[in-house]
């Protein structure tokens, strides 16, 4: 027998039957039910999207309850440890991890693609001299769809796979001008000679020297937290790039308002809140009176829950083995003390326990990038690079999936009812 959901309707007596696939029914389907005396039929109503599957997806699967993250199957776990980013972006992207020649050729292209062009350097030059870097970042990808016309070909593959290279290799170099732009240093043009993440570094540090040399634990530590925010299936700023994309707006122009949604403080900025957190708290002694403060409604631990994971948030446990890397050559962030308090203390305590609160990525992040002497403005922007990959492979999906359209959801309308326009004279 078919999976089928029956619903009765008190009010006519009648009963449905709508399938049940996949562990959803199709909201259409809610259609044949009447909902008043003149409407379209039955709908749903779900702010935020807290039930509500927008589309079908083969890339990144993630069991909340149980802790678990893949990009296309393979565990977050084995892809940190094995894999790098730029081979990891290969296969959100593309789908399979490359062979090596795919590899070489993909790397090629990465590299050969990451000078921008210099009238990109006169319009960065053109932000106020503190510009947010990832105020910077976003509007320069925004700019790319009028340089790179040939974007709007969005249904030829080729352009498209143009566009990949292009995205992938000069986020880096857009996010590292961003950075010397708001610090007033000289911007520095790339050195293909390193990889993805040392030419990133090479980038934001190199000041006089002839040749930058990466430190090779800082690179990989940075490549390991690229692989981690590769992709996070339908989170905020990749619903915005479904959305925007589905209007068919080139991706340019899409990325940069997936980027924007980044920007905001519930998204790519809880990193920064915990290394405030960290600060007020100041001290390990002052760590049980600040979680009586959260306990009785005083904020929020930062750092921790997730509206997804209810266990232990898969990367974190990642990053914490990486925080000890880097903290061997950078020596120990003195936050650090009151961060591992503070999860001690949590994982004890009831509140947090019922509540199925634990670290999240963010909460230890934050910890790394200070200690590689990133500023807390770059803090977005250093997710929004790898996060590139992702945003992109959403897009294609959606593009290429012939049951998605123009993103178009309905409202309950709770406005005034039809009235008639009222002359300025006779207005009170
Ligand atoms: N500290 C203390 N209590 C918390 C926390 C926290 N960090 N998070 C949730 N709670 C409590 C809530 O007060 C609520 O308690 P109640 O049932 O007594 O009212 C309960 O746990 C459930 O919380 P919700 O807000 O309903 O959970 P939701 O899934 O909506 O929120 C979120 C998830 C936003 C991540 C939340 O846990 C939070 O604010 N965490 C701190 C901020 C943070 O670290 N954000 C980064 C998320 S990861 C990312 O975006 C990349």
């Amino acid at each position: 027998m078919a999976d089928t959901l029956t619903i009765t309707d008190n009010r006519t007596g009648k009963t449905y039957e709508v399938p049940i696939a996949d562990g959803t029914i199709r909201a259409t389907d809610l259609r044949q039910i009447r909902a008043g005396a003149d409407d379209g039929g039955l709908a749903t109503y779900d702010p935020a999207f807290m039930n509500t599957a927008a589309c079908r997806s083969r890339i990144t699967f993630i069991d909340g309850e149980r802790g678990i993250l893949e990009y296309r199957g393979y565990p977050i776990e084995q892809l940190a440890e094995k894999s790098t980013y730029l081979e990891t972006a290969y296969l959100v992207i593309f789908g399979e991890l490359p062979t090596e020649a795919q590899l070489q050729q993909w790397t090629r292209e990465i590299t050969f693609h990451t000078m921008l062009h210099e009238n990109i350097k006169k319009l960065m030059d053109g932000y106020q001299y503190d510009a947010h870097p990832m105020g910077a970042f976003l509007s320069t990808v925004g700019a790319f769809s009028t340089f790179y016309p040939d974007a709007k070909k969005i249904f030829d593959e080729k352009s498209r796979l143009k566009q990949v290279h292009r995205l992938i290799a000069k986020v880096p170099t857009i996010a590292a001008y961003a950075y010397r732009h708001s610090i007033g240093r000289p911007y520095v043009y790339p050195d293909n000679d390193l990889s993805f993440t040392g030419n990133f570094l090479n980038m934001l540090f190199k000041m006089t020297e002839l040749k930058y040399q990466p430190n090779p634990v800082l690179e990989r530590a940075l490549d390991v937290l690229f692989i981690l925010h590769a992709d996070h299936e339908q989170n905020c700023s990749t619903s915005a790039m479904r959305s925007i994309g589905s209007s068919h707006a080139d991706p340019y122009s899409a990325m940069a308002g997936a980027a924007a949604a980044l920007y905001g403080p519930l998204h790519g900025g809880a990193n920064e809140a915990v290394l405030r957190m960290l600060n007020e708290i100041g001290s390990v002694a002052n760590v049980p009176a600040f979680i009586k403060r959260v306990k009785g409604g005083e904020g929020r631990l930062m750092g921790f829950g997730h509206r997804v994971y209810k266990s232990y948030d898969p990367r974190a446990k990642i990053i914490k083995q990486t925080a000890d890397q880097v903290f061997e050559v950078t020596g120990k962030n003195p936050l650090l003390e009151i961060a591992l308090e503070l999860e001690r203390i949590a994982l004890q305590d009831d509140y947090f326990v019922t509540r199925k609160l634990y670290p999240n990525v963010d909460f230890y992040s934050g910890l790394i990038y200070q200690a590689m002497s990133f500023p807390v403005d770059m803090f977005p922007v250093l997710f929004a690079i790898p996060r590139t990959s992702g945003w992109i492979a959403q897009w294609e999906e959606m593009l290429l999936d012939p049951e998605q359209k123009i993103a178009r959801p309905k409202q309950i309308y709770t406005g005034a009812k039809r009235r008639d326009y009222v002359a300025l004279a006779s207005r009170k």
